[in-house]
């Protein structure tokens, strides 16, 4: 019998993680966003930006940098960014959801690491400018910074290597107002400019995050997870648990934030559809991130404008399943 040569062993694709920015209000959703990117080798956390949203600002770095100290990633930047909307007050923290401290009232130390001196906007410019790589930002909070980075630096449009936000409702109803989504409710005029731009968005919003419920027994496995991140999670996820059932008599929480961090990972498991988008500022609509649709009369106001990448559907289930393995990562 002639003796052949085994196949040569399958190479493994070489895959060079993408770097991304996390903008941030944390928040109990924001922490299992930031901890989920942090777990995955797919992904680069270059930096951290913080913003007024579910905490002012100064709490949402102080959060960002206890998070990061938690998870023994001290090495990641953290820099503060606006302190309230572009052209209207802060409207103040959702305390109700996230707890006082925006993590839940646990009582965390304060952190031994101090902020970044750049500010939020300066440091998304300047990690741009200097990186080789394109770097994808992921908002999870108003879209604020971003949109003075853009006005900063205009050459960040076509610098940046995407923007997957999580905001916004195309066709699903608000969380806020009847009709408005909270984070870009929290400065409409912002998220307009950034719906306005060139830059390749993805808008993760409530058409699909109001259903995507990891529910008490996904939270109790959770809790199972031997490791410092999941162990902060398990402490914080009770006061959003509680939310949930008195606001929604769900028995679960909303991941809003982390579907943003599933969508750089698993894409293939989103259904999405391309609109341009409006981001209304006036009346009872105010924050309602409005589709062109092909139907009606009337469609002047989204001339010009660039297809935003809206997700509609996802398999949700699968998706916090795998979000669970990266939780359970040690
Ligand atoms: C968004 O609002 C915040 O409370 C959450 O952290 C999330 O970013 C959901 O509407
Ligand atoms: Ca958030």
């Amino acid at each position: 019998m002639r003796w052949t040569a085994p196949p040569p062993a399958p190479r493994k694709a070489q895959t060079v993680p993408r770097k991304i920015i996390i903008d941030t209000d944390p928040g109990i959703d924001d922490a299992l966003a930031i901890y989920y990117a942090l777990a995955a080798p797919e992904l680069e956390l270059v930096g951290v930006t913080t913003i007024f949203g579910n905490c002012e600002a100064p709490l949402s770095t102080t959060n960002a940098l206890r998070l990061l100290e938690i998870a023994g990633r001290s090495d990641i930047p953290v820099a503060e960014g606006a302190h309230a909307p572009l052209v209207v007050p802060f409207g103040g923290a959702a305390d109700f959801v996230h707890g006082a401290d925006g993590q839940g009232d646990v009582n965390l130390p304060p952190p031994k690491t101090a902020k970044h001196p750049l500010s939020a906007a300066q440091f998304i410019i300047e990690m741009v400018n200097r990186s080789p790589d394109p770097i994808t930002l992921v908002p999870i909070g108003p879209l604020t910074n971003i949109a003075l980075a853009l006005a900063l630096d205009p050459t960040l449009e076509r610098k940046l290597g995407g923007i997957v936000l999580m905001g916004g409702n195309a066709f699903a109803l608000g969380n806020i107002t009847p009709t408005a989504e909270a984070n870009i409710h929290a400065d409409p005029e912002a998220a307009e400019r950034v719906f306005r731009t060139h830059v390749p968005i993805v808008m993760v919003g409530l058409d699909l995050t109001d259903r995507a419920l990891m529910t008490g027994d996904k939270i109790d496995q959770l809790a199972t997870f031997d490791n410092p991140r999941a162990q902060h999670l398990a402490r914080i996820i009770p006061f959003y648990r509680k939310f949930h059932q008195q606001w929604y008599e769900a028995d679960g929480i909303l991941i809003h934030d982390s579907m943003t961090i599933a969508y750089l990972l698993h894409p293939h498991l989103f259904r999405t559809r391309n609109y341009q988008i409006v981001v209304e500022l006036h009346g009872v609509n105010r924050g309602r991130t409005t589709p062109a649709l092909e139907r009606g009369i009337n469609r002047e106001a989204w001339a010009g404008r660039p297809n935003v990448t809206v997700c509609l559907d996802a398999d949700i289930s699968a998706l916090i399943d795998l979000e669970l393995q990266y939780h359970a990562k040690p």
